[in-house]
Parts: structure tokens; C-alpha cells; sequence
């Protein structure tokens, strides 16, 4: 508040010029609440200067008259929020609300600098903007206690000094509407066949009456935690992520990761090497390797997942390929191609002197008659000599 009139101040010596009349942008609403709940009214007003914003209530007593709120008043239930920048902005909130606060909630506001003057009459009142806000009694409602565990659970829901008519009762779990036994107006059941991960969850009994009346039920169960996939692979040098999941209720608060090391689990923290990371919430948790390593990475790795009723974990085998690996295909054909090179290199250069070789098989016959001819010959030129 004393900020805002500081702003104020300011605003009034900056502007100083052509001055216009506070008037509302934003006005409080009506609202309907429940004991112990919280309510919060908004209202914003325009002007020159910047107005100030105040909250008054009036009480059901018609005795009573208007006082105004500040921010701590009620023992601290009351919350005041205001900015005043280009315009006025003002949020009261009421936390753990009572019978008594029913009642007129008012927002004045006023830019006229007489405005808190009690003895100068303003020349320009002040102007208000109302809302109604109607507190009833919350309902008793008694729940059957939390469930961990059986078959065929009945939890239960008995509704007690409503103020308005109970028109009916259901059951929601989540955004589910459940098949519930109605047999009574202010007593409804629901069965559970069996108490696993699948229904854990939070079971809420509806009661409608004037503004609906809930209640809880918890179904908790230890976690059911599942590998994303059972075995991953990954190239060395490359980066895998290994997931868990867990779909249970309630939520896993603690996830932790280990390496089997000859049989014997080995925990890996955040951050490990700077090759490790854990990144985790309630429903998941993954393990980022990275520069992976083709001796030290491979094997089995588990997740653990822990919540307030038990624990549950499960197994990721990791296979590193070496970075060849990928290459093995292609060097094989270049190796199958240099193969034959060599062969038919080898052939083609023991072809050259087996060319002749090859004429000389081809004609050794008649090189040998032609032998025999020319010794013929000879013997006959030399007979004939
Ligand atoms: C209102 O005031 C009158 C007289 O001042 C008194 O008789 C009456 O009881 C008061 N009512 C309440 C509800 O306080
Ligand atoms: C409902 O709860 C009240 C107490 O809160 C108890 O007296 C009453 O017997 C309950 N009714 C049923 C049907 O459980
Ligand atoms: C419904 O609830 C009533 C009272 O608790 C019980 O007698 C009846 O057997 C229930 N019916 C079913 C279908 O569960
Ligand atoms: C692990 O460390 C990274 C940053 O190094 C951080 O973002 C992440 O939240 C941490 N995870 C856990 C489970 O602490
Ligand atoms: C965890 O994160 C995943 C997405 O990474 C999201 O689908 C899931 O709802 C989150 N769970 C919780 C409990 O926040
Ligand atoms: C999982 O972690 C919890 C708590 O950290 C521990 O008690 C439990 O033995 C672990 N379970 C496995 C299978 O490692």
C-alpha cells in the first residue's frame, strides 16, 4: 500500500497535466466457497493519476458496519496485492475461509488527493465496485483409510451434515468416471478386484450437493518398473540412452542406476566420468552414456525405483559395436575386390610367357616335326649335299 501511494505520488508530479476520473477495468465476482477453502477477488481501475485501490467488507450482521482490510489483517488471512503501473491492479485473497467471512467484499477507488481527508469533504467520492461471497459449511465426509494391498477391496464414503440436498454420489479415479454401487444418498462403495499397479491411484467419491463435496481414498502400491528395452545398442564413441518407467501410484520419489560388475551391482551417480547422466522424474528415469566405450560399457545395466510403499527394479543389457563395425560389410567387398585384382593381376603376368608357351603347346607337335622336318631336311640336304 505504501509503495502504491509512493507510485502514486510519483505519478501524480510526472503526469501533473491533463487529469481524467478513476474508473473501474476489472470488478470482483460473486463466489460461492466451502469452509476452509481459500477465495480471491481481482479489480482494476484507469485514471489520472493512477488510483488508489482499497478493500472494505461488510459482514452479514446487520448491525455491522463497513471496515476496510489490509494485508495481514484476520489473524493473516487476508492477502493484499496491488501494482500500479499505467493503471491500478488490486488482488485480495482470504485463505481458510469461515462462516463469518460471508458477506459484501468492496474495491474503492480514487485518484482525488483529497480522498483521505476525513475532515475536507471530497469533492469526488470515492467509487466502489461489490462482490458477494457466500461461505458454507463444508460437509463432513469419512473415507474408508488408504488400500495397499488385497482383492476385492471395498473403499467407502459416508457424507454428514450437508447444508445443501445431496442429489446423488459417483466415483472418479483421474478423469474416469467408475461404476459405483448407489444404494444410499450420503453412503456410496466402490470394489476394487485387485489392488496392482494398474488401479493404484487416487479414488475420489463425489457428493452432489451445493458446491460438489469430495473425498479421497489412496490405493498405493510399490512401483511396477518396466525397461523402455531390454537390450540397447550403440557404436562406440556414439551416445545411447537406457530407460525405465514406472506407471504405479504413488510416483517414484527415488531412481537410481547401477552396472552389474561380476554379478555385483555397482551404483552410478549423476555425472559419473562426465560420461554418465541421470535425468529423472516421478514416472521415468534415463541414463545418457556418452563417448561410448567398446570395452568398458557393455553389459547389464538396472534401474531401481523406490516410492513410500516398497521398491522394484529392472534389467538393460547395453551392446557396444566397435566403430568398424559398421564398416565390416564394405571391407569385406573391398576385400573380395582385391582378391580377385591379385588373382587376375597374377594370372594376366604368368599369361605373357605362357603366351609362347602357350603357341609352342599349341604347335609342339609340328615343332617337333618341323625339327624332325628340318633334321629331315638337313639329313636330306645333307644327303642331299
Ligand atoms: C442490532 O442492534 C440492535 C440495537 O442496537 C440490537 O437490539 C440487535 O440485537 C442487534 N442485532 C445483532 C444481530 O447484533
Ligand atoms: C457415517 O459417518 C458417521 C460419523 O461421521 C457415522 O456416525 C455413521 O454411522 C456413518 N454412516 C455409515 C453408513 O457409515
Ligand atoms: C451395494 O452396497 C450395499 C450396502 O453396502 C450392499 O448391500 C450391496 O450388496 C452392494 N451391491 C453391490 C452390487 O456391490
Ligand atoms: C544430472 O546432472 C545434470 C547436469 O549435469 C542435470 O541436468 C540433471 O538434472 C541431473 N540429474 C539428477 C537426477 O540429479
Ligand atoms: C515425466 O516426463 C515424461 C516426459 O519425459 C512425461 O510424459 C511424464 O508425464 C512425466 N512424469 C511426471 C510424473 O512428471
Ligand atoms: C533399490 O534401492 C533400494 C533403496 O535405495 C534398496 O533398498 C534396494 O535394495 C535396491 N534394490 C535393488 C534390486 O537394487
Amino acid at each position: 500500500m505504501a509503495a502504491g501511494l509512493v507510485l502514486l505520488t510519483l505519478g501524480l508530479c510526472a503526469l501533473g497535466g491533463a487529469s481524467a476520473a478513476a474508473g473501474f477495468i476489472k470488478s470482483p465476482l460473486s463466489q460461492k466457497k466451502l469452509t476452509e477453502e481459500s477465495v480471491e477477488l481481482h479489480c482494476e481501475a484507469i485514471g489520472n493519476p493512477i488510483p488508489e485501490i482499497q478493500w472494505w467488507f461488510e459482514g452479514a450482521d446487520p448491525n455491522g458496519t463497513a471496515i476496510q482490510l489490509w494485508d495481514g489483517a484476520w489473524q493473516n488471512r487476508v492477502q493484499i496485492s496491488a501494482t500500479y503501473q499505467h493503471h491500478s491492479s488490486s488482488t485480495i485473497a482470504i485463505t481458510n475461509l469461515m462462516i463469518e467471512d460471508s458477506g459484501t467484499y468492496e474495491c474503492w477507488a480514487s485518484n482525488d488527493p483529497d480522498r483521505n481527508h476525513l475532515s475536507k469533504s471530497p469533492k469526488v467520492k470515492w467509487i466502489r465496485s461489490q462482490a458477494n461471497v457466500i461461505v458454507t459449511k463444508r460437509a463432513k465426509i469419512s473415507t474408508s483409510p488408504e488400500v495397499t494391498a488385497g482383492s476385492n477391496v471395498i473403499i467407502s464414503c459416508n457424507i454428514s451434515e450437508a447444508s445443501t440436498p445431496i442429489k446423488g454420489n459417483y466415483w472418479m479415479k483421474g478423469e474416469t468416471k467408475l461404476d459405483s454401487n448407489t444404494t444410499a444418498l450420503d453412503f456410496t462403495s466402490y470394489m476394487i478386484p485387485k489392488v496392482d499397479y494398474e488401479s493404484s491411484g487416487e479414488y475420489h467419491c463425489i457428493f452432489d450437493t451445493s458446491p460438489l463435496t469430495k473425498g479421497t481414498v489412496l490405493v498405493k502400491v510399490a512401483p511396477n518398473v518396466v525397461a523402455y528395452k531390454k537390450t540397447e545398442h550403440g557404436s562406440e564413441g556414439d551416445s545411447v540412452t537406457l530407460s525405465c518407467k514406472s506407471n504405479s501410484y504413488p510416483y517414484v520419489t527415488q531412481w537410481t542406476w547401477y552396472k552389474v560388475v561380476d554379478q555385483v551391482p555397482q551404483p552410478i551417480a549423476n555425472g559419473t566420468d562426465e560420461r554418465f547422466y541421470i535425468q529423472s522424474n516421478g514416472s521415468k528415469t534415463d541414463l545418457r552414456i556418452i563417448l561410448l566405450h567398446l570395452e568398458k560399457d557393455p553389459g547389464n545395466y538396472v534401474c531401481n525405483g523406490t516410492n513410500e510403499i516398497g521398491t522394484d527394479s529392472a534389467e538393460v543389457t547395453l551392446r557396444v559395436r566397435s566403430r568398424l563395425a559398421a564398416l565390416w560389410p564394405f571391407l569385406g567387398i573391398v576385400a573380395e575386390v582385391l582378391v580377385l585384382v591379385t588373382i587376375i593381376f597374377i594370372y594376366e603376368k604368368r599369361r605373357k610367357p605362357n603366351d609362347i608357351s602357350e603357341d609352342d603347346d599349341g604347335g609342339s607337335a609340328p615343332l617337333k616335326g618341323n625339327t624332325a622336318n628340318n633334321t629331315d631336311k638337313n639329313v636330306r640336304q645333307r644327303n642331299a649335299n
